[in-house]
């Protein structure tokens, strides 16, 4: 009951908040996307300003209710209005047909999915041969005390934020997902606390012929 309310009322506007610190790096990695963009788990929708001129469309897809109440879709840039669609959506089983975008955008997402291979699957078979998974994500970290630190906290961690896991070997994931990992880098960000600030971010690629 607490739970619920917590994730129902409190959850949503906690993350609306610290949502905003990171908008230095979503304009970083929103500058990479262009062409038909599926954005998954857009959470209260706090990339939306930041979605270049090179995007044609884009399909911006939500997992929970209370976060889609939060979207404001007037916040894409104009180019957009009338080629987005907001959709309320569960990752593991994306409602779209085969070869459909040129781009997903994963922006603080496979630390809170359930299963991330199983998304990641998805995310796969929706993007065209040549198209480029986009993530920025926060990972384990390399520094072994900062792991083993994570580690420990990870079962308090994850239901005050929502299903977020500290410790993810989200590379590892995406390799193993049939990706070409490149073009991806893991470092520590300075701007964030240890436990949250290892970083994998840049662009993942299906490979034209698997
Ligand atoms: C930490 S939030 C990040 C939100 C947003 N991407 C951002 O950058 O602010 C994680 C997001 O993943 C979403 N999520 C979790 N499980 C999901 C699923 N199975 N399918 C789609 N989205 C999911 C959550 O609802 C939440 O919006």
């Amino acid at each position: 009951m607490i739970m619920n309310l917590y994730q129902r009322h409190i959850f949503p506007r906690l993350l609306a908040d610290v949502s905003k610190r990171f908008t230095e790096d979503r304009q970083r990695l929103a500058a990479l996307l262009q062409g038909d963009v599926l954005e998954l788990g857009s959470g209260t929708g706090e990339s939306f300003s930041f979605y270049p001129a090179a995007v044609k469309r884009v399909v911006s897809l939500e997992y929970d209710d209370q976060l889609l109440g939060y979207q404001q879709p007037q916040r894409l840039p104009a180019h957009l209005a009338n080629e987005c669609l907001l959709l309320q959506g569960d990752g593991h089983q994306l409602p779209f047909k085969d070869a459909q975008f040129d781009q997903v955008f994963c922006c603080l997402v496979l630390c809170s999915v359930a299963d991330p291979a199983q998304v990641l699957a998805e995310a796969y078979r929706v993007l065209k041969p040549g198209g480029a998974l986009v993530v920025f994500e926060h990972v384990a970290a390399a520094h072994q005390l900062t792991h083993r630190a994570q580690r420990w906290l990870n079962p308090l961690w994850r239901p005050l934020a929502c299903g977020c896991q500290l410790e993810r070997q989200t590379e590892q994931r995406i390799r193993e997902a049939g990706f070409c990992t490149d073009k991806l880098k893991r470092y520590r960000h300075s701007s964030y606390p240890a436990l949250v600030g290892t970083f994998l971010e840049g662009l993942a690629i299906k490979p034209e012929k698997s």
